[in-house]
């Protein structure tokens, strides 16, 4: 049950690799400012629940130099690459093998829990979320970012771009038992939860605010990692699911196209007295 993670292959594929580095240039501007509103305490303890190779949790310990993070994946290469990278942030920035399901953190250890693109891929989001809030201390933050896949927008050329985001995610969920559209669902999961300050915040990743290239690398990874599960686990084939993406990042690379994926960001307090 802890090790869930029906993407696995994709997830630990050289394209993820290219994908995370390219979503945190193309979306870390516009994050940096949201995690900078959190009343956090002089020395923060941050911990990155499926860190996948650091690019969040290295960006983490930047912005807060007296912070103290921790990074955790099930993917060894992956924190073994996150390491490596950022071996000059050791003192204060380490990673470790621990399932997002059980975090083996003492309950209410972290001054801000970070999730970043990781619940819209793996079983029982609700679940993950029980236990990011366990780790948080009273008034500590939590940090999510939820994808959805009904969030992304192009103009349409030879296909059209609507037919693919509409089947593709839909059946791509319900064959992996996740929920690609858990940006629209996070806010009722923290509600439940009895947090406070919920808030569901934008990143726009598109043609106007964020390069070109950046945005055409991370659909080519996409592109590269997962037309084959795409062709074995929906109705779009292979050939298909190619040709739409070839489609949309030949429209993010016109100068005279708009494209557009918007990312929830979600975020919440966890009240006093939830110990
Ligand atoms: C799309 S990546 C995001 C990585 C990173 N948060 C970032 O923003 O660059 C999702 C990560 O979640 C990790 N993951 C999946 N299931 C997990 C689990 N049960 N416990 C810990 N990490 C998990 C994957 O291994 C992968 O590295």
């Amino acid at each position: 049950m802890t090790d869930l993670n029906p993407q696995a292959k994709q997830m630990a594929d050289e394209s993820m690799v290219r994908n995370l580095a390219a979503q945190a240039r193309a979306i870390w501007p516009q994050e940096a400012p949201l995690i900078r509103r959190y009343a956090l305490p002089a020395e923060p303890r941050i911990l990155d629940a499926g860190c996948g190779t650091g690019e969040g949790a290295s960006r983490l310990a930047v912005l807060f130099p007296q912070a103290r993070v921790l990074g955790v994946d099930i993917i060894d290469e992956h924190l073994e690459l996150a390491r490596s990278r950022y071996a000059s942030l050791a003192s204060r920035l380490t990673f470790d093998h621990r399932s997002v399901y059980a975090l083996a953190a003492a309950d209410l250890s972290y001054d801000l829990t970070v999730c970043r693109h990781v619940i819209h891929s793996i079983p029982y989001p609700d679940r993950v979320v029980a236990e990011l809030v366990r780790v948080t201390r009273s008034g500590g933050y939590l940090h999510i970012i939820a994808e959805d896949y009904g969030m992304l927008h192009f103009q349409r050329g030879a296909l059209d771009p609507r037919d693919f985001w509409h089947l593709a995610p839909a059946s791509f969920g319900a064959a992996t038992g996740t929920d690609l559209f858990i940006g629209r669902n996070i806010f009722g999961i923290l509600a439940a939860m009895k947090l406070e300050q919920i808030r569901v915040d934008y990143v726009v990743v598109d043609t106007l605010r964020v390069p070109r290239e950046t945005f055409a690398a991370i659909l080519e990874a996409w592109r590269d990692g997962y037309v084959e599960p795409i062709g074995e686990l929906t109705p779009i084939t292979r050939q298909s699911a190619l040709a739409y993406f070839d489609q949309m990042i030949a429209s993010v690379r016109d100068p005279y196209q708009y494209a557009v994926w918007m990312v929830p960001v979600a975020s919440a307090r966890v009240p006093s007295g939830a110990d």
